[in-house]
Parts: C-alpha cells; sequence; structure tokens
C-alpha cells in the first residue's frame, strides 16, 4: 500500500465521488489492501465482495446500531432527528431486528407487491407521456423521480394530492447521510416532524377504514403474538420511503446513461425483451446506487486476513464488491445477458438485505420495457449532472430527446 495510493482515497468527501479515479482506486485496493484502514473517518474500508458478504451474514459481530453512514463520529447529532421511542428497521440488530422482519414480511409480501403491477405500469406511462418527443427533456424530473415516489405514495396508501410533499421529505433524508452543520441538521429535523406527524394520522385513519396497503398490512400484522406498535409503523413508513425513493430513481436514471453509453447492449436489448430481467441486475450491478453501508464490530473478530477490535468501525464499499475480479468475469463491462452464478450485493445481503429488492426489480424492468419500446432511439445530448454523496451514486439531472 503506497502512500500516494491512500492520499488519493477520499471516501467521505462527497465531490471525490465525482471524479474518475474512483474506480482505479477501488481495483488498487482490492489488489493491494482489500481491508484499508482509512484515517480520516477512522474506519476499515472492506473491499473485497467474500468480506462484505461475510460481514453483511453475521449481523451478531457486524452491528448496525451503531450507525450505518460513513462518518460514524457525526452520529450522535443524527439521531437527535430520528423518531424517540423507535429505530430504523435498518439500524436494528438480532434478535429484535428478526422480529420486526418477520412482522414487516407479514405485510410486505411478493402478492402485495405484485397487485401494484398495474399501477406501477399507469405510473411509467404518465411519466412518459411528459416527455416532449421534440425537445431536450430533463429525464430525471421527468421520469426517475416521479416513478419510484408515486409507487412509494401507492404502496403506503398516500392520495395523490399529497404526492409533493414526498419529495420535500425524502430529500431532507438523504441530505442527512451528508449533512454539513447545525443549521442543515435543524431543517431536515422539522421535515422529518411533519412527515412523522402525518403518519400518524394516516395509521389513525387504517385502523378505522383498512385499505389494500402496506400501512394497512403493517397495522393489521401478527406473528405469535407480537404486533407493531405506532412507533414502529411509523418508523417503517418513513424508512420505506426515504430507502426506496432515491436509490430506484437513481436506478433509472443510472441505467438509462448506462444505455446510452453502450449503444450495442441497448441494440441487444431491444432486440431480446426477453433479456430484461437479466438487464436489470446486470444494470444494479453496473451503477450500485448505494455506495457504502457501516457496522461497528462487537467483538475481536478476522476479515479478510485483518485482525479487527471490537468498537472498530467497517464500511462495506459496495460499488467495489460488484467490480471484484474474483467474482465477476469481465467486471468493468456491461453485458445485458450477463448469467448471475453470484449475486450482485446491489441490494446488500444478509438479514438487512433491503426489503424492497422485488418492488425496486419490477419498477426497472416496468419502466426499461416501456422506454426503449416508445423512444429506442433516445440520446444524452450533454453530459449529466451527477449527485455529489457518499451514499448514493445518483444523478441530479439528465438531458434527454428522445429521438435524435
Ligand atoms: C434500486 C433500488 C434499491 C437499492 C439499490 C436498495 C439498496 C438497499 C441496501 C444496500 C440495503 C441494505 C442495508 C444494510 O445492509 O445495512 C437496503 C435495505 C433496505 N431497503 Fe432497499 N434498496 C432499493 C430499493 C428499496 C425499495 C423500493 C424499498 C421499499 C419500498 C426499500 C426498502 C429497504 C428497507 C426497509 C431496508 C432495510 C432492511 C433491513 O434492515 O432489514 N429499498 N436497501
Amino acid at each position: 500500500m503506497t502512500q500516494a495510493l491512500a492520499a488519493r482515497m477520499r471516501i467521505d468527501d462527497p465531490d471525490w465521488h465525482l471524479t474518475d479515479e474512483v474506480e482505479d482506486v477501488y481495483a488498487e485496493l482490492r489488489r493491494d489492501s482489500p481491508m484499508f484502514w482509512y484515517e480520516p473517518a477512522q474506519c476499515w474500508l472492506v473491499m473485497k465482495y467474500a468480506d462484505i458478504k461475510h460481514a453483511s451474514a453475521n449481523p451478531g459481530i457486524y452491528s448496525s446500531a451503531g450507525g450505518i453512514h460513513i462518518r460514524a463520529n457525526l452520529q450522535p447529532e443524527r439521531d437527535a432527528v430520528q423518531l424517540a421511542g423507535a429505530q430504523s428497521i435498518i439500524r436494528v440488530d438480532p434478535p429484535r431486528h428478526h422480529e420486526l422482519r418477520r412482522l414487516v414480511s407479514r405485510a410486505f409480501t411478493p402478492r402485495l407487491v405484485r397487485t401494484f403491477e398495474d399501477s406501477i405500469s399507469r405510473i411509467a406511462d404518465e411519466a412518459l407521456d411528459d416527455v416532449d418527443p421534440g425537445e431536450v427533456n430533463d429525464f430525471v424530473d421527468k421520469v426517475a423521480v416521479p416513478i419510484p415516489m408515486y409507487v412509494i405514495a401507492d404502496l403506503l396508501g398516500v392520495p395523490r394530492e399529497d404526492r409533493h410533499l414526498f419529495k420535500v421529505w425524502s430529500d431532507a433524508m438523504v441530505r442527512l447521510a451528508d449533512v454539513r452543520d447545525a443549521d442543515e441538521l435543524a431543517e431536515i429535523g422539522r421535515s422529518t416532524e411533519q412527515m412523522v406527524s402525518y403518519f400518524r394520522d394516516m395509521l389513525a385513519q387504517r385502523r378505522v377504514e383498512p385499505r389494500n396497503d402496506l400501512v394497512t398490512g403493517l397495522a393489521e400484522a401478527e406473528v405469535s403474538g407480537l404486533t407493531l406498535s405506532e412507533d414502529d409503523i411509523v418508523m417503517l413508513a418513513r424508512t420505506i420511503l426515504v430507502a426506496g425513493n432515491e436509490t430506484t430513481r437513481n436506478l433509472i436514471s443510472g441505467g438509462v446513461v448506462a444505455l446510452a453509453q453502450h449503444p450495442d447492449e441497448r441494440r441487444r436489448l431491444i432486440d431480446h425483451p426477453d433479456l430484461m430481467a437479466n438487464a436489470v441486475e446486470e444494470l444494479l450491478r453496473w451503477t450500485t446506487p448505494v455506495r457504502v453501508m457501516g457496522r461497528t464490530v462487537t467483538e475481536a473478530t478476522e476479515l479478510g486476513g485483518q485482525q479487527l477490535k471490537a468498537g472498530e468501525y467497517v464500511i462495506l464499499v459496495y460499488p467495489s464488491a460488484n467490480r471484484d475480479e474474483d467474482v465477476w468475469e469481465r467486471p468493468t463491462t456491461l453485458d445485458v445477458g450477463r448469467t448471475f452464478d453470484s449475486m450482485h450485493l446491489a441490494f446488500g445481503y444478509g438479514q438487512h438485505a433491503c426489503l424492497g429488492a422485488s418492488l425496486a426489480r419490477m419498477e426497472a424492468r416496468i419502466l426499461f420495457t416501456k422506454l426503449l419500446d416508445r423512444f429506442p432511439d433516445f440520446e444524452i445530448p450533454a453530459p449529466p449532472e451527477r449527485l455529489s454523496s457518499v451514499l448514493i451514486n445518483g444523478v441530479v439531472s439528465l438531458p434527454f430527446r428522445a429521438r435524435p
């Protein structure tokens, strides 16, 4: 590990992720220093697929309770905007996590997700109808933002007229990962309070008048006599809003950028629509919308040949796992027909693996199918503006022309 390479690593700097250097630095670390102590943020960076999988599969040793963001030192301030009495499922360890997850899985079933297929299709059609074929459109604004936002609103049971509130709340929550000062944190706190009180009112209504939505399902979920409290449900609704929105948005916009940059793969997908399910997995691997998740080591252990001490913080670097040469053939080639003997880690792995994976996959499959059907010759006439964030691999705006 040369000093020069260490100096090039700035994983906790949001702007560093916009540079061309990232993939090279990750590749060199995988080769020379797959467990890398990153002094500025006082954490281990876990670069290899197998090691990330191992840590994710052992939540007793790799705890989520101490925080999941890269700068763990800011965690106390971030926790101040959390909800008293409940913790997001993503930050809960077993055995409580196991209980929560079983209860949520009672409500958030594949069957419930399937009932939203028509509604997703309609939402995607409406978004694509909004694209002006003769003009340069902002694809993020017109398509990638509204689809996941409205899908989650529908899933939770939020009426159309309140949907604009979702964007404000979701954006505030995502900024929490990159928050820079106390004023910004206070503003995010206010937005959170508004959201929490909205969901409390909604839950009270659903208890009186059940519907086919997730809030009703969570209110009714029961496993071995256990149920979810009001705080649990409000927190879950909030987590789902945050976790399902920005992530799916950037799979969609990042996927469009990838297909624009790889015209042969786009053509292959148009000619072989049966490859779509595969293509969605490849686009997940390629874009890896969530960059990092953190864990706190609870006891002395070994990972990737490195001794770790209790209390140390590790960061799982998903984009590195998704380019790991030991797992992927031609890892830096986009291949929509790739077969997945090993699953990518874009949705994480193990007990905390993404709860909304099937919903996100369905949204992407429906949208990309319709997009290539309606606008097969789309082009990106100017470079996209990318999001400066340590957490999300995102696109802020994406010029899109339906036909050159
Ligand atoms: C492309 C879209 C998505 C990506 C890339 C993504 C990524 C992830 C990742 C990496 C984790 C693991 C966190 C960890 O191990 O600490 C996770 C967890 C989670 N995701 Fe997603 N997600 C996506 C979409 C969604 C959607 C649509 C929903 C809900 C509607 C959702 C809800 C959740 C929840 C609730 C968890 C926490 C699960 C737990 O802690 O047990 N996600 N997601």
